[in-house]
Order: structure tokens, then sequence, then C-alpha cells
């Protein structure tokens, strides 16, 4: 198979890693990639959200098979567009992809099926918002609707920072169209887990549980980021939790789909809540998580291409997973001041001392080379380093040896992943 993937960050540098070492890999490009992802792909520099260019790419190759990374390109319907040239594609189509651009979908939608998930309220009215705010009791969660890069969710602690947040969000729009409608929901309090599951409209194989770590700092502190390290499987989790999210989320969430004519294939990451013994579904993406894909790649004995084409071609019913018996964290490095401004392309040093092996591996995010080749942070999420142990306090151990070894102008990581 001649095989394309759609994106530039740790998650398309996992996939490629994965994908480039199947006996079905012919050829692999990657459009547009990262320096790491030259390693095992070709890098094809065409913008993601330029389709005729992309089209022209494919046609001339003769891909057999794309393979979309991030949210923008599948709610914008590339997989819709593709199957119509009749290009295979993994990824949900634009009516299912629904499940994370609306978050005022999701939340109605959970609702009418009867998926667990935090009371809330949906505004469209920038004065009915403020009105409800008034009397309630905090803390509360804000969240902008449509798709913010995770930047769209706001824990408020009083009525002036929720003032404040609807103004930004429904006044001002500062993250543009996705604040015009707002869910202000209660704010829970427990253990976050991801279920990424793979769909493919009828059947579906949960992969690993993992947990992402999404704030800034250490001890959950500081505003939201795309996520800053993640590990897999949940070491401390009873047995039968599995269980539950596959029956009280997963599996009604695939029915629902099916029954409202939004049939779901691709990756259904649940984000879920653990509080106590009950679990919530928080959001709903519809895509590998970014970093909770690097360690759990990393983990994966099983053909990944093999797997992902079993899905699109709806057998998963079919496709056993095998996984490596150990634990896997990956920590991310970023540029200092994300997830606001920083300062950028400052010189990776040291990669060359890393020795990469089945338990050692850096993926690359926001990563580029300059004109002599050296490798530079240029974007704000940079590096994944990932480790793996059949111990994981030794897992957790020998991933921060690695990053301590990585050094560049401003670089910045969480030592609590
Ligand atoms: P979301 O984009 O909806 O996943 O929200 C981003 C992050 O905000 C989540 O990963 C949680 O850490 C936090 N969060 C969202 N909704 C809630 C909630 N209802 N209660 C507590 N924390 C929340
Ligand atoms: N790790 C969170 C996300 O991919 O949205």
């Amino acid at each position: 198979m001649k095989v394309l993937v759609l994106g530039s960050g740790g998650r398309e540098h996992a996939l490629c890693w994965a994908i480039s070492k199947s006996p079905l890999c012919k050829k692999l490009f990657c459009i547009p990639g990262n320096a790491g992802i030259k390693s095992v792909a070709e890098c094809i520099n065409i913008k993601i959200n330029n389709f005729n260019s992309l089209k022209k790419f494919i046609k001339k190759e003769k891909i057999n098979f794309v393979i979309v990374g991030p949210e923008e390109p599948i709610v914008n319907g590339i997989v819709d567009k593709l199957n119509k040239l009749k290009i295979k594609v993994f990824g949900p189509n634009k009516k299912a992809s629904i499940l994370e651009s609306s978050k005022t979908f999701t939340k109605d939608f959970c609702k009418r099926n009867n998926i667990p998930t935090a009371n809330y309220k949906i505004f469209r009215n920038y004065k009915d918002a403020i009105n409800y705010v008034q009397n309630i009791k905090y803390p509360i969660v804000i969240k902008a609707s449509g798709l913010a890069g995770g930047k769209g969710v706001f824990i408020i602690k009083n009525k002036f920072e929720a003032k404040k947040t609807l103004r930004d969000l429904m006044i001002k729009r500062k993250l543009g169209m996705s604040g015009k409608e707002v869910v202000i929901e209660d704010y829970l309090v427990g253990e976050e887990i991801s279920c990424l599951a793979l769909v493919d409209g009828k059947n579906y194989i949960p992969l690993l549980l993992s947990q992402d770590h999404k704030k800034i700092y250490e001890n959950d502190k500081g505003p939201n980021t795309g996520g800053m390290g993640a590990y897999c499987p949940l070491p401390y989790l009873r047995k039968n939790i599995q269980n539950k999210i596959n029956k009280e989320i997963i599996e009604p969430t695939i029915k629902a789909m099916n029954k409202e004519k939004r049939p779901f294939n691709g990756v259904l990451y649940a984000g879920l809540m653990l509080v106590k013994e009950k679990i919530y579904l928080i959001e709903y993406n519809v895509r590998f998580g970014d970093p909770e894909c690097q360690p759990l790649v990393f983990l994966l004995k099983s053909d990944l291409l093999k797997i992902l084409d079993n899905c699109v071609n709806k057998r998963l019913n079919k496709t056993i997973i095998k996984w490596k018996k150990e634990y896997a964290l990956s920590v991310v490095m970023v540029n200092k001041g994300y997830p606001g401004k920083f300062k950028k392309n400052g010189i990776i040093k040291n990669l060359n001392l890393i020795t990469e092996d089945k338990n050692t591996k850096v993926f690359h995010s926001g990563t580029n080379l300059d004109n002599q080749n050296n490798t530079i942070a240029s974007g704000g999420r940079v590096l994944s380093v990932t480790t793996s142990d059949k111990n994981f306090n030794k897992a957790k151990k020998k991933v921060y040896e690695v990053v301590k070894k990585i050094k560049w102008k401003n670089s910045f990581f969480r030592k609590d992943i």
C-alpha cells in the first residue's frame, strides 16, 4: 500500500513510525510532517487545508490509503471529499465529527441518549448567560461550543470571572465563531481518563486506557494546553472500569450515532471523569489524542496499518490487538511560554546522545530543520519523549533521564507526569 498520513505533531510521528514498520506499507508520505517524521516518511510541503493540491498529489502518487491525524480537516469534511474520489481514508465523516466540533450537540446528544455527563445549560444569547451566572453555585465550567485547540474550556471560581469569560467569548469573540454558543456546566472533581476506541460503524475495540495532563504546570496548575504528557495503561484502576466505560459510554454512543444517522468510523476518543464510582463523559474527540497516541502506539505489538485498514473495511470483529505487557510514558517538552506567546526556533541539542531502542523513543511535534540541518524547536509542543518498562516507576525514571539530556534555549516540561 502507498500510505499518506496528514498532520505534523507527535501523534503523526508516532503513527508514521508504527506504519513504516508494517509489511503492508510499500511507501509512506506525510503532509506536512516535521523533522522527526522525515526519518520514517517522505514529508511533502503542502498545506493540509489546500484540498486541490492534496488531491493532485494523491492522484499523482496513486496513494491507496490516507490517515487523517488532526481534527480540523476531519471537521471540515476531508473524509467525505476523499471518499467521493474513491480514495480509502481513515477517520469519521463530517456528520459524525460533530461529536468534537459542537459541544452543544454532544451535551444534548448525551442527554437524549442517557450517556452520563455533567449537568449543563446551553446559551446562545449573551444576556441570558449573564443572568444565569448571577445566582449559581461556583465553581462552574464555561465552554466555547466550537473547536478551540484545547483553549476553549474555562474553570470559573466566581461570578466576576464568569461575566468576563462570557464577554470574551460571546461579545469580543476571542475564539471567533467557536464562542458564539457556550455550554455552562457543573464542575466535576475526580480522576480524568482517556478512553480511545477504534469504531468501524458497528464493532469497536477500546485501546488501553490512558491519562493526559492538560495543564501547563505541575499539580494541574495554570491554563489548559493540548497535553503535557500521558501514560498507559493506568496502573491504579480496578479491572471492571473498562467494562463500565464500554457499557455506559462507548456502546450507547455507537448505537445512538447509528440511530441518528451519523454512523461513526475512526477513533472515538472519550474524555472521561471518574468521580468515585461514577463515570461521566467530559468531551468527545474524533481522532487519536496527542500525546495519548504516543505511549499507546509505543506499546502496540500488532500491525497498526492492518488495524486501521480493518477499521475502515468494517472488520474490527475479525481484528485482535496485541499489546506489550509494559507501561509507557510520554513527557512533552515545550517552548517556554506555551500555550501563550513563546520564542521559537532554538537549536535542540543532544538528540544524538539519546539511544533509541525498544524502550526509548523521541517523537517530534513542532520541530523543523534550519539551513544548517540543525533540528530546531519551531512549535509550542516540541518533543514527546517516550519510554516503557514493565515497572511503571522505572519507566518514569527513565523518561526523565532522557528529558534532562535534551536541551534548547527556552525549553520547558512538567516534572510530574
Ligand atoms: P474538554 O476540552 O471539554 O475536554 O475540557 C478540557 C479540560 O477541562 C478537561 O480535560 C478537564 O480537565 C477540564 N474540564 C472540562 N469539563 C470539566 C468539568 N465539567 N469538570 C471538571 N473539569 C472539566
Ligand atoms: N490530548 C488531548 C487531545 O488530543 O485533545
